[in-house]
């Protein structure tokens, strides 16, 4: 069944786990996502951003996550849109049946310059009045995804700041933080802590220095009823990098978030975990692998299938790392 972020992150709350927000684009990431949650019993998180709005069309999402809930009955799924870069674009998804909206006002309408603290608390003030009134929840976001390392935000396409970032616009700050709560009412809260989007987000594996965890502790500190999210949290698989290098791809050397560390976050309080590009790269290596394996293929089912079960066995190990299996 469908179901709000709030209740499910409530329960994910009660029984201390995290759960995995995954993007989807496509019929083939939902079913991998489902088949995932239904082999482990787990509660599930699909988010569309702006792109996939654009790649799919809201009916198709919209259609498509209706099917998963009607054939995982047993299943709570929480339809929730990415990274809304207005109220009015948060106010279209809410009409079109999204259980859950993100306003993040930590940027500008164009996504790209950084908000200032007012604008960010009166955008999602707006955004928390609207979806309230219709049981819908809100995530907002409060400081700027980027790396300690370089100030840069990360993808150049995707959702970032652009220009380099200075060291506390990298870390939300806590008491902002509730003060940011208590003016807007937000059920979750994205933090900054080092992370970034995309592929690219750590020069080498992260330390404490350039990946701040224990950032989140104090934050849940002052905070403690609203549910901490974690953008950027593609752990960036060694084992895909070097597939997709077998086999023709050009990827350089990158790290992404261990998911020994999120497991750290989700004890110090994170309850939902924003993940895309660990897809993305599992389901263009297993095609650039069977490419080259099967050079007679061309049944593009058959690759579609094997990014298919790549991104399955993804999403398989987050549910049962971050503990939300067993909790449908
Ligand atoms: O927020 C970033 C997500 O990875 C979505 O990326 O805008 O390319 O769909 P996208
Ligand atoms: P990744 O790029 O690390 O997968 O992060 C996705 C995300 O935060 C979507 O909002
Ligand atoms: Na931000
Ligand atoms: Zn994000």
């Amino acid at each position: 069944a469908m179901i709000a972020l709030r209740q499910l992150l409530d329960h994910a709350a009660e029984h201390g786990y995290g759960v995995p927000a995954f993007n989807i684009n496509n019929m083939e990431q939902i079913q991998a996502i489902m088949a995932a949650a239904e082999a482990t019993d787990s509660p599930v998180i699909l988010q569309a951003s702006a792109g996939a709005r654009g790649y799919a069309g809201e009916p198709y999402l919209r259609k498509m996550v209706e099917a998963a809930v009607e054939q995982h009955p047993q299943i709570p799924v929480c339809m929730h849109q990415d990274h809304g870069a207005s109220p009015a674009i948060c106010q279209q998804s809410i009409r079109s049946g999204f259980t859950s909206v993100m306003m993040d006002g930590s940027l500008r309408e164009d996504m790209k310059t950084p908000a200032s603290y007012d604008y960010n608390v009166e955008v999602t003030r707006k955004v928390v009045e609207m979806a309230h009134a219709v049981g819908v929840s809100v995530e907002g976001e409060l400081g700027c995804l980027g790396s300690l390392e370089t100030g840069q935000a990360g993808e150049e396409d995707g959702v970032g700041a652009e220009g380099t970032l200075a060291h506390d616009q990298l870390l939300t700050d806590p008491s902002e933080a509730a003060d940011f709560v208590a003016a807007t009412g937000v059920d979750a809260l994205a933090v900054a802590i080092g992370t970034s989007h995309g592929a690219y987000k750590f020069t080498r594996p992260p330390t404490g220095d350039i990946l701040a965890i224990d950032r989140i502790r104090a934050i849940h500190a002052r905070i403690p009823d609203t549910h901490l999210v974690m953008h950027g949290s593609s752990s960036v698989p060694q084992e895909w990098l070097a597939i997709i290098r077998e086999f023709g791809g050009e990827i350089g050397e990158t790290y992404g978030v261990p998911v020994e560390a999120i497991v750290e976050g989700i004890k110090s309080g994170v309850r939902k975990v924003n993940i895309d590009t660990d897809l993305r790269l599992a389901m263009t290596g297993a095609m650039r692998r069977l490419a080259v394996e099967k050079k007679a293929e061309f049944d593009p089912r058959k690759f579609f299938k094997a990014a298919r079960d790549a991104a399955r066995d993804i999403c398989q190990a987050r549910f049962e790392a971050f503990g939300s299996a067993g909790h449908a």
